[in-house]
């Protein structure tokens, strides 16, 4: 089969390329590089030592989407393409409402001309909300969002959900990511923040380089076992391979379905940097801090439905993610950049 990846050049694109081209596909890659490079890309194909087409320019642009699927066969899509940094769609909500919603209904408009309707979408934990019921299950009703880019991730599941409802011939399949870490297990693609970084393992990894003095832990009173937040954290090539089997169920069935992907074990702030520690015979800086606001106590997924359905489950183990994460990162510490 062959896939067009919107976004395909950042963190969980270029796995899932990987993952792609080992199970025998062929990818097709939209992307402008807004956060990405195509280094990214060029590392992929080295990795799978297979050749992948690229195309650089804005998914927003109907245009350029539709010339993309005048040239090429696609057999379905994974859509990645979007703005992910929460503080600053607090900041510059209508750039993530522009970008990320004007992607996904250019997208989807420009699949529905060419006859090509298979859909898997970057979705997002985050959509449950504060919800008190854990493990997150996909029945739950989806809760209010604490920030725009949230919302995007809301609003573009509901435009998608209603296509597939209009027209029957239409495959949605909605991925709600839990916290993806860690990097391709050669080193040679990884996650390249830009500036100062939002996640917890990029900043645990940019402490271990030395790039900053501390990490600032957020908040040790949360009503957890030992005070500070608690996640599913999901290594990235996990992440990569339950988008293969997402795709493969997309051929064969119609309409719109939603799953979860993450481990369904929980891990705090403190516990991750003692398994980072561990995993890589490293001290880690650390001091606690006051709490970030928007962050939730607890959050982890229930992920039956993705092994019974998908035969999918994450394989690799909290030691691999933080192996992983600090291999990638030690080798580049530059990211994808030259120092
Ligand atoms: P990323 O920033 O590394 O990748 C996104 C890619 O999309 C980048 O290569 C960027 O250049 C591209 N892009 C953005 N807007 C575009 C546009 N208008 N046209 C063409 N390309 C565009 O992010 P990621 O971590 O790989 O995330 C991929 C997707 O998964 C995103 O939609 C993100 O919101 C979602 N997601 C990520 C996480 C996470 O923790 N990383 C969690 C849940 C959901
Ligand atoms: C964040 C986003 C969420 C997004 C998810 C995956 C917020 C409020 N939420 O969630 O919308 O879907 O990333 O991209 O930003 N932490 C520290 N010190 C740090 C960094 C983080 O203690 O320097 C803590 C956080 O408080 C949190 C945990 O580590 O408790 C994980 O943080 P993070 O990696 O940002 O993920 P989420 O909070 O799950």
């Amino acid at each position: 089969m062959r896939f067009l990846l919107t976004g395909g050049a950042g963190y969980i694109g270029s796995h899932t390329c990987v993952s792609l081209l080992d199970a025998g596909h062929e990818v097709v890659v939209l992307d402008n590089f807004v956060n990405s490079c195509p280094e990214a890309i060029a590392r992929v194909e080295k990795i799978a030592g297979k050749s992948i087409t690229l195309y650089e320019g804005d998914c927003c642009d109907a245009a350029f989407v539709s010339s993309v699927f005048d040239k090429e066969h696609i057999d379905g899509v994974v859509h990645f393409a979007g703005l992910k940094a929460v503080g600053e769609s607090v900041r510059i909500p209508l750039n993530y409402y522009q970008n990320n919603l004007g992607a996904t209904m250019t997208l989807c408009r420009v699949m529905a001309e060419h006859h090509v309707k298979r859909i898997v979408f970057s979705s997002s934990a985050t959509v449950y909300g504060d919800s008190k019921e854990v493990p997150f299950n996909e029945s739950l009703p989806m809760g209010e969002c604490t920030n725009p880019y949230g919302w995007t991730k809301w609003m573009s599941e509901r435009i998608m959900r209603d296509i597939a409802f209009a027209d029957p011939e239409w495959t949605v399949v909605l991925l709600r990511y839990f916290n993806p870490v860690g990097a391709h297990e050669s080193g040679l693609i990884g996650e390249d923040p830009s500036g100062i970084p939002n996640n917890l393992m990029p900043f645990i990894c940019q402490t271990a380089a030395g790039v900053r003095d501390k990490l600032s832990i957020f908040g040790n009173d949360y009503p957890t076992p030992d005070g500070t937040c608690v996640r599913d954290y999901i290594h990235v090539m996990d992440l990569a391979d339950g988008h293969v089997k997402a795709l493969e169920y997309a051929m064969d069935h119609q309409g719109t379905e939603i799953f979860n992907l993450g481990t369904g074990e929980g891990y705090s702030v403190y516990q991750m940097v003692a398994a980072f520690e561990r995993a890589n015979h490293l001290t880690l800086p650390h001091v606690d801090a006051p709490r970030r606001p928007g962050d939730i106590a607890v959050s982890y997924a229930d992920p039956a439905k993705a092994k019974a359905v998908l035969h999918w489950q994450a394989k690799r183990t909290l030691d691999d993610m933080c192996r992983d994460a600090w291999n990638w990162q030690s080798r580049n510490p530059h990211g994808y950049r030259q120092a």
